[in-house]
């Protein structure tokens, strides 16, 4: 890329910047340029092979250079672009890396009269605690984000070049203008390294200060790990990026003014609010945007045991989902009791956080949204992105398309890969303008079209309840009648959440009609558990000999309900106890025992209603006597995973007699090994085989099981405490 790499001031980021540069072989030659006091230091970097040459004149160092890195502190800015001056070329291009982009324009206006077109102002967001060119690392900037500010007159083959050299670097690279930058970095670096400083300062000198350093614990040594960064550093920032700190100095001191107030009148409801906002918030974007760089988990599952006791599994997913959007649609006041917890319905919350609809909670599963009416959703100001989430993404494509306002719509790697044909075609129809990937995947484009869509006859070619419910939402603001028609019964939760919030939605044979006429009228949820988390311990139970368990307050919808009839249908002994309807939703105990299962032919018409307990039925087929066949499944292919493919994988790793068909599976029920199966981030792929390590033979490896979270972030825990051997390794 470069002829001759020109790096002033070879320290920790200057030194590491040579060492990528090398690495990757992006310059046949780099130098470095210091000031006399730097000679020790330079001698090291020549040393240790980071640069091949030092001068310590500027002439010397810049001739020839095609690209001349400044690596000085910010503060310095000024006196080196000085420096550079007499010998500006307008061959080489310059590239800084501090971290305030206003001072460093500003110094280059200062020096030159104007900012020069062929400098390209830069910020690759990294560093480490240690300082000077014998801590720099050539991946110090991988998966690293890195921010450039152009300005209007740079020149584009000098950004693109500089955009180039450093994603080679294994940068992840952003171009935003210098005031955003500035902004961003006030909040998320300046602020904490303000407030880290000064809370060390405030009880540093405090006289009890050995006691309090003493019994330091990790809270404290996280939150101000930062106070060990370069003080001198540190001040020049802080000082270069004033105007934006000092705002948000000004808003901290009335967050913690407001917190002071609340303890003060011991206001427990309010500080669990804030505290449980902050919880969900900062793993959501941990997720979000770190999601390449967090850490992975692993299961490894001990062969044997068996599941004993009572337990009641977390909220089903599908009404959490629902309750969030049309709670928010709503007028008046939701209360939602037992709410999923998990990062698919934090999803939606915060999707309709974003447009501006306020939701208390969630604490213990108990929520409070504050309706804003059919048309009182506002634009959200950035993307809404959706994690894993496929139920988010599809049905809110259906209610954003009718909006007043544009939005778009992102998810993880999965969901970005997952067909959304299926509903932005019959969308279109309605007169929707979504634009979607040539894939005809997220992300999703949405230009709302408010008063514009008009109902459509739909007849689904495929039985899904995603695209059922994202046709309901967007005719709850089209013209005319929208109905559907599926080819085979699906979990109707849409539709009796509607009646639940007093919108008419007429149901005739498999054809459902709604219009735009209604009106949402607030109304309580309890959500039951979801019968898609309590598969694992059905299955779980029946297949491990000795096992007893009941699983409370489970929601027993019919069109949920195939996993039940298909391990009755294979010998399970489950009871249905307690039956009861809990805000318009069946709920039920369920007693499961162990039971010598036989293998079956599974009924297609059962598919669409157990169509995400395929993965632990595939493992109660391999613990069962004799073959187990599915057969119209090929929905199983589009979800979070290839659930027919990932499943054969695993089964056969494991020893496992398992053949995947174009829609389905055949299985020779037998033995279960042991072995390393990966659950390609799906989350019940993951689960399923933690399950069949109750009856393997030997340890099961379970690799990529992060997504648990997506759906059931206690299942570690409960399985452990009913009796399976689970370890859960973070690395
Ligand atoms: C869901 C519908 C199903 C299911 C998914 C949740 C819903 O998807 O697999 O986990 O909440 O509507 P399809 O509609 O794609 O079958």
């Amino acid at each position: 890329m470069f002829e001759r790499l020109c790096i002033v001031g070879v320290g920790l980021i200057g030194g590491s910047i040579a060492r990528a540069a090398r690495h990757y072989g992006l310059s046949k030659n780099i130098v470095g340029y210091g000031r006399q006091q730097d000679i020790q230091n330079l001698e090291v970097a020549k040393k240790l092979g980071v640069i091949d040459d030092y001068y310590l004149q500027i002439e010397q160092a810049v001739q020839g250079a095609d690209c001349v890195v400044i690596a000085t502190p910010v503060a310095s800015l000024e006196s080196i672009f000085a420096l550079l001056k007499p010998f500006w070329s307008e061959q080489t291009i310059y590239t800084d890396v501090g971290s305030t982009k206003y001072s460093a324009v500003t110094a280059a206006q200062q020096v030159f009269g104007k900012v020069p077109d062929n400098f390209v102002p830069t910020h690759p967001i990294a560093g480490a605690e240690q300082s000077g060119v014998e801590a720099s690392l050539c991946d110090l900037f991988l998966n690293r984000r890195l921010i450039i500010t152009p300005l209007n007159n740079t020149r584009t083959d000098d950004l693109s070049k500089i955009q180039s050299f450093w994603e080679l670097c294994g940068s992840m690279v952003s171009i935003m203008d210098v005031n955003r930058h500035d902004s961003i970095l006030a909040a998320t670096s300046h602020l904490p390294h303000i407030l880290a400083f000064a809370l060390v300062d405030m009880l540093g000198h405090k006289d009890e200060q050995s006691e309090i350093f003493k019994y330091a614990a990790g809270g404290f040594r996280d939150f101000t790990r930062i106070a060990s960064s370069d003080p001198a550093m540190w001040r020049d920032i802080c000082l270069a990026n004033k105007s934006e700190i000092i705002p948000l100095i000004q808003q901290t001191k009335e967050q913690l003014d407001k917190m002071q107030h609340l303890l003060e009148n011991e206001d427990s409801e309010q500080l669990l609010t804030i505290f449980a906002y902050a919880n969900t918030a900062r793993q959501r974007f941990l997720n979000q945007f770190e999601g390449n760089m967090s850490k992975s988990i692993t299961f490894q599952v001990q062969p044997g045991g068996l599941l004993q006791g009572e337990a009641r599994v977390p909220g089903d997913k599908s009404m959490s989902h629902r309750s969030i959007m049309l709670g928010s649609l709503a007028d008046g006041i939701t209360h939602v009791k037992g709410f999923l917890e998990a990062e698919d319905a934090l999803a939606t919350l915060q999707a309709f956080r974003d447009m501006g609809v306020e939701i208390d909670g969630p604490v213990d599963g108990c929520l409070t949204i504050h309706g804003v009416g059919k048309h009182g959703l506002k634009a959200p100001k950035n993307e809404l992105y959706l994690g894993n989430s496929g139920t988010s993404m599809r049905l809110l494509s259906g209610l954003l398309a009718g909006q007043a306002f544009d939005s778009v719509l992102t998810g993880d790697k999965s969901l970005s890969g997952r067909p959304m044909k299926r509903v932005t075609g019959p969308l279109a129809a309605m007169g929707a303008d979504i634009k979607t990937t040539e894939q005809g995947t997220a992300p999703l484009y949405i230009t709302g079209k408010s008063g514009q869509l008009k109902g459509i006859d739909y007849v689904m070619p495929m039985a899904s309840a995603q695209v059922k419910s994202c046709l309901l939402l967007a005719g709850m603001y089209a013209e005319g009648d929208t109905g559907v028609t599926e080819p085979a019964p699906t979990r109707d939760h849409t539709e009796r959440m509607l009646s639940g919030f007093s919108y008419p939605v007429k149901q005739q044979g498999s054809k459902v009609t709604i219009n735009a006429d209604g009106h949402l009228t607030a109304a309580d949820i309890d959500v039951p558990s979801d019968i898609s988390s309590a598969a694992f311990f059905l299955v779980g139970a029946s297949i491990a000999p000795g096992s007893d368990l009941l699983l409370k307050h489970v929601g027993i919808n019919p069109t949920r309900t195939g996993v039940i009839d298909i391990l009755r249908l294979m010998g399970a002994d489950i009871e249905v106890l307690n039956e009861r309807i809990v805000g318009g939703e069946p709920v039920a105990d369920l007693h499961v025992k162990y039971s010598p299962l036989k293998g079956i032919d599974i009924p297609e018409d059962l598919v669409p209603l157990a169509i995400d307990e395929f993965p632990v039925l595939f493992v109660a087929a391999a613990c069962a006597q004799g073959q187990t066949r599915l057969s119209g499944a090929e929905e199983l292919r589009v979800k979070e995973s290839d659930r027919i493919q990932v499943m054969a994988d695993g089964l056969q790793v494991l020893g496992v007699d398992a053949q995947p068909t174009e829609d389905g599976m055949i299985i020779q029920g037998g033995s279960i090994g042991g072995g390393v199966v990966t659950s390609h981030g799906d989350h019940r792929i993951a689960m399923s085989f933690s399950i069949a390590g109750l009856r393997a033979n030997a340890p099961i490896t379970i690799l990529d099981c992060a997504n648990v979270n997506t759906s059931f972030p206690e299942f570690k825990d409960l399985v452990k405490r009913l009796g399976l051997a689970l370890v859960c390794e973070e690395s």
